[in-house]
């Protein structure tokens, strides 16, 4: 049994919400916890067709006998996780840090009314930097403080770690991706906090020996909302002629399209301790490719992909994802067991 991290390893929505939702499924964890900034995340997981995008909520929530926890290092929006909950009907098996910092609508109307970080960083104006400004400057509420959500509050750390000392399977899920890491993205143009998988531990208060995995999350083309340096970014005309166009789960702007970074791979994997690499997208690699669950069903063309992929990370890709629906997806991961 392991607890295994999951982050984004280029600039975010490289699908870590269905990396996440296949390995609940394979895994079976008694508690999947969520790091990150908070509700600027979006998680789409497509289960048949059915879609759902979640923004507070762990996006392991498809799986449904794991308990849900929210970290303390996550800020949370009262009125979005409420909601989510409504729809999700997941009320009872959701739980959040006592010490999770507040988004106030105030933190909101600051972010939308800030010029420097509407318009210069494009954020997502949901009030995440402002709400982690005024935790850095203590002034900001906690979980605790907020009767609403009494029913949910749990000291976080202390029912993950219990799980892992008992041998459970629990899950760490990132948001958000490297490149937008407040220490090591293309600053200014990041978000308020780190991303990396250390960052995703403390949020949960889990210590770095306690970490069996960590699965860095690419997408065979990345890709970038807001401002900011892309440094392997097409041409609208590229893009299309790919037939690629993606658009933001909370923001709904159109994503901005590149071609695999090879150097930022490498960097990304160093910094986030990368044991093993999920790639996403194989599809639009070849869409041959579309739905396969065989790794020898992949046409010469994703292989060849894959390989140098591999080559760049440094370390193992043992999740090929071919499709938006959960069951796309290549698990190499028992090859590579000692
Ligand atoms: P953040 O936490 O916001 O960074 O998001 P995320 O990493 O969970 O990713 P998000 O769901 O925002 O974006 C990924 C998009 O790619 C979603 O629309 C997924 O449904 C889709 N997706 C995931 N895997 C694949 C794949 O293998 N092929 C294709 N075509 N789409 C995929
Ligand atoms: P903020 O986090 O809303 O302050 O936005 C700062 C920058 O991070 C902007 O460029 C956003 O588009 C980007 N960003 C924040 N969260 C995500 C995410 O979950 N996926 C992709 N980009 C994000
Ligand atoms: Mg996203």
């Amino acid at each position: 049994m392991t607890c295994t991290i999951i982050v984004g390893g280029f600039f975010g929505d490289e699908g870590k919400g269905k990396i996440v939702a296949h390995i609940a499924h394979q895994d079976r964890p008694t508690i999947i916890a969520r790091g990150g900034v908070g509700p600027n995340a979006g998680h789409t997981v497509q289960v048949g067709d059915k879609q759902y995008g979640v923004r507070m909520v762990p996006s392991g929530f498809v799986y449904p006998d794991a308990r849900l926890c929210i970290g303390s290092g996550v800020l949370v929006d009262p009125r979005v996780l409420i909601a989510e909950l409504d729809s999700l009907n997941a009320h009872d098996r959701c739980f959040v840090d006592f010490r999770c910092g507040i988004i106030e609508e105030d933190h909101i109307l600051r972010d939308r009314r800030s010029d420097h970080l509407r318009e210069k960083i494009g954020s997502t104006g949901t009030g995440c930097g402002p709400a982690n400004a005024d935790r850095v400057m203590r002034t900001g509420r906690l979980a605790r403080d907020v009767p609403e959500l009494a029913r949910y509050l749990l000291d976080v750390p202390a029912a993950v770690n219990a799980e892992i000392d008992d041998g459970a399977s629990v899950l760490l899920e990132g948001t958000q991706g490297f490149g937008i890491s407040l220490y090591y993205g293309t600053y200014p143009f990041v978000t308020s906090k780190d991303t990396s998988a250390s960052q995703i531990a403390a949020d949960i208060g889990v210590g770095p020996t306690s970490i069996d995995d960590v699965i860095v999350v690419f997408k065979a083309y990345p890709t970038r909302v807001g401002e900011g340096p892309f440094s392997t970014e097409m041409t609208h005309d590229e893009s299309n002629a790919l037939g690629i166009q993606e658009f933001g789960t909370v923001t709904h702007r159109e994503r901005r399209i590149g071609c695999w970074d090879g150097e930022m791979a490498r960097y990304s994997a160093m910094i986030n301790g990368c044991t093993q690499a999920a790639i996403t997208g194989i599809d639009k690699v070849d869409s041959a490719c579309y739905g396969v669950t065989e790794y020898d069903r992949l046409s010469s063309k994703a292989k060849e992909f894959l390989r140098c992929a591999e080559s760049d990370i440094g370390r193992p890709i043992t999740l090929i994802s071919t499709g938006p629906e959960l069951s796309q997806i290549i698990d190499l991961r028992a090859d590579y067991q000692e």
